[in-house]
């Protein structure tokens, strides 16, 4: 039979030791921060320093009401704004057609996490400046919420494989960010699609979810 692990080596232990680096450096943001030259900065790193403690809870089934899509799209936006500052990469604009009153259920911070994946790797396809359409509605069966973006699109070679563990074109990344974001789409119940866009050019990512 295998051995279970000592308590000190599960991820609550391993969450319990990250809890404490982010305490660090949330404390050395602050001490940036008494520098107004460092005020923007100091910002950011504060704003990371919460996510990845969000992010911390992600793996605990959620009791709270579903979350408005609006606020979850704001947090992963807001994210993916920091990424491109912090890298003084070029900027994304981000625009949004979502039926009024849409909200998932489940853990809000692992929604946070897909749309975060997806905006992330649409910005790390493009070239330089572009955009991320996001449309939600409902349908008869649930929920459809579709990620477009203007970079150089998917090559069909490697469509298939985009989900798989490790698998990645880009160098010195582990390849799982689309593999986390299917696993906690199908958590809660739903299907995610990649494909080219339809009309012009780039990604479409469609999440299917089911009503309840
Ligand atoms: N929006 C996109 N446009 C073009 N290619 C994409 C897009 N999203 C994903 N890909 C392709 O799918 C591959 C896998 O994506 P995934 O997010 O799983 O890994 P990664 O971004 O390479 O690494 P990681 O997410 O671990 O940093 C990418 O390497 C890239 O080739
Ligand atoms: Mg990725």
């Amino acid at each position: 039979m295998a051995m279970q692990p000592a308590p000190d080596l599960t991820l609550e232990g391993l969450v319990h030791d990250l809890r404490n680096v982010l305490e660090t450096i949330s404390d050395s943001a602050e001490l940036i921060a008494a520098d107004p030259k460092h005020a923007k900065l100091a910002g950011t790193i504060r704003r990371s320093v919460q996510r990845g403690a969000r992010m911390l809870t992600s793996f605990h089934e959620s009791t709270l009401a579903a979350l408005e899509l609006d606020l979850i799209l704001d947090m992963a936006i807001e994210c993916s704004r920091d990424f491109r500052q912090a890298v003084k990469g070029p900027t994304i604009e981000f625009t949004r057609q979502i039926e009024s009153g849409l909200r998932l259920r489940g853990n809000p911070a692992a929604w946070e996490r897909v749309f975060t994946n997806l905006f992330l790797n649409a910005g790390q396809a493009m070239e330089g400046d572009g955009t991320v359409a996001i449309t939600a509605r409902g349908t008869e069966r649930g929920i459809e919420i579709l990620v477009e973006d203007s970079g150089p699109g998917i090559s069909p070679k490697i469509l298939p494989r985009i989900f798989e563990p490790h698998f990645s074109t880009r160098a010195k990344r582990s390849g799982l960010g689309l593999h986390i974001v299917q696993t906690i789409v199908a958590r809660h119940g739903g299907e995610i699609a990649a494909s080219n866009r339809p009309s012009g050019q780039g990604a479409m990512f469609r999440i299917t979810l089911p009503r309840n």
